[in-house]
């Protein structure tokens, strides 16, 4: 998978791939991530990317020239599968966007700032738009961030253990259930029997009432679905 990453602050958003197991991903050649500052796109004296809004009103909006140079240069190498838009009034991320996104081969990110990009980005390139929830960040950058590590580790081999990405929570509609390592006891907080009873029919039924029992409690929401 290969992942191009538009911004007008890379600096924002590098981090997190350069740790754990995005990074590991990376190395393994699991994933290419490729960053391209739109300031770098601006054309003008002053290399501006944003301007006022027409209409009136405060707070500027990223220009389409830049945007268009970027992403028409990276289309002309390659296809894309997905050019997608950090945006608070996209699709909410969950599990299934992500595991669908995960299967793709080639996708593009823009992430937006200030009021957001000139409408008719949206409208030429953009074919999905995703918000990671209700709340408005300061940029789209950690949005991709977080868009990026959720699709990332489930590509196959990125994870050491192949099936572990298959029992997140969410995977199934369920939350997942407790979990538990050494000691068995810890300041007479027990680790319940059934997990060292050595009998793995019962085990895997505990770990399914579990699951489906925190869901009730915390997440009712993702059992009506
Ligand atoms: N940009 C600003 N707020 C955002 C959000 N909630 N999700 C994705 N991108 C954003």
């Amino acid at each position: 998978m290969r992942i191009d990453i538009l911004t007008v602050l890379p600096e924002l958003i590098k981090s997190p791939f350069e740790a754990s197991i995005l990074k590991r991903a990376i190395e393994a050649g699991l994933v290419e991530v490729h960053f391209h500052n739109l300031r770098d796109y601006a054309t003008g004296g002053y290399k501006a990317i944003d301007d006022t809004q027409f209409g009136g009103g405060a707070g500027m909006v990223m220009m389409i020239e830049p945007i268009d140079k970027c992403i028409t240069k990276l289309k002309s190498e390659r296809n894309y599968d997905e050019i997608i838009y950090m945006t608070p009034d996209g699709e909410r991320l969950n599990q299934g966007i992500a595991n669908t996104i995960s299967l793709k081969e080639n996708i593009m990110i823009l992430c937006g700032h200030y009021k957001g990009v000139d409408e008719r980005v949206r409208d030429m390139f953009i074919t999905k738009e995703i918000s990671i929830g209700d709340y408005v960040l300061s940029g789209g950058e950690l949005g991709a961030a977080v868009l990026c590590d959720a699709i990332i580790r489930l590509v196959p081999g990125v994870l050491g253990n192949e099936t572990s990405a298959l029992t997140d929570s969410f995977q199934d509609n369920l939350l997942a259930p407790p979990i538990y390592t050494k000691p068995r006891e810890y300041k007479g907080h027990k680790v319940p029997p059934v997990l060292f009873s050595g009998n793995f029919p019962e085990i895997e039924k505990w770990r399914e009432e579990q699951a489906y029992i925190r869901t009730e409690e915390r997440r009712p929401d993702l059992l009506e679905d």
